[in-house]
């Protein structure tokens, strides 16, 4: 495996030039004719976003004790660090994508995410919270690991999305556990996003999405953890 990636790397211009309209030049054109594709296609992404279709619920929790309005701070802090994340390694796995059709999942999946970003922005605003110190660090941290994931080739790529996805959800569910059942906002949020996250793993699959190796998605667990425990407190 390590010796199929140093491959890659060398035929890295092979990579970068198959997708639409690139002009096949050197290594460094093509990194930077990716990375700016990328990002002037996703050129807003770190501007405030108006969350649309925010859920529209008239009438604000009445909060039974401090505590709890803190508990739901904390799990809504880990949700927005984990959109924050998910946009980081889509967008780093659109540097090596190779076929066009992965390549614009990846960038509507990122898009998509950046929406769930933007609620779970905004009802932290409502709850007088603040968002992870780390913030900038689970960006570029989930955007090396995408492109590296990336350089494995798409089948790869695309089953860690199906595999982030899955655990994803698996993790709304924990957290739809504990958030009350009268702060129906942050329920609604969580929901509408627990149901986007499986679209975007069902999409990955029938693009062809290849089962990880149990150890990755250990490792990938491992790493969400580590994320959690820290967003949750800084
Ligand atoms: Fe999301
Ligand atoms: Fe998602």
């Amino acid at each position: 495996m390590i010796e199929s990636i140093i491959r890659e790397i060398f035929d890295i211009e092979e990579i970068l030039v198959p997708l639409e309209g690139f002009r096949k030049g050197s290594v460094l054109d093509a990194l930077i004719e990716r990375f700016d594709l990328i990002f002037r296609k996703e050129q807003n992404f770190l501007v405030d976003h108006s969350p649309v279709g925010y859920p529209a619920v008239e009438i604000e929790k009445i909060w039974a004790s401090e505590s709890e309005r803190r508990s739901v701070i904390a799990l809504v802090r880990i949700n927005h660090a984990g959109e924050v994340s998910a946009q980081g390694l889509y967008l780093g796995q659109a540097m090596f994508s190779r076929n066009q059709n992965n390549f614009l999942f990846l960038l509507k999946a990122a898009s998509e995410e950046r929406l769930h970003l933007a609620w779970c922005t905004r009802r932290l605003k409502e709850l007088k919270g603040t968002v992870s110190l780390f913030t900038p660090i689970w960006f570029l941290g989930s955007f090396v690991i995408g492109a590296t994931v990336s350089l494995s080739g798409d089948p790869v790529s695309l089953g860690f999305v199906e595999e982030t996805e899955r655990q994803v959800a698996a993790h709304l569910d924990g957290h739809l556990a504990r958030i009350p059942h009268d702060d129906k906002v942050t329920r609604s949020i969580l929901q509408r996003m627990r149901e986007e996250e499986l679209v975007h793993g069902g999409k990955a699959e029938s693009l062809g999405g290849a089962t990880l190796p149990p150890f990755a998605s250990k490792l990938m667990g491992i790493a969400a953890l580590v994320m959690k425990e820290t967003a949750q407190k800084f």
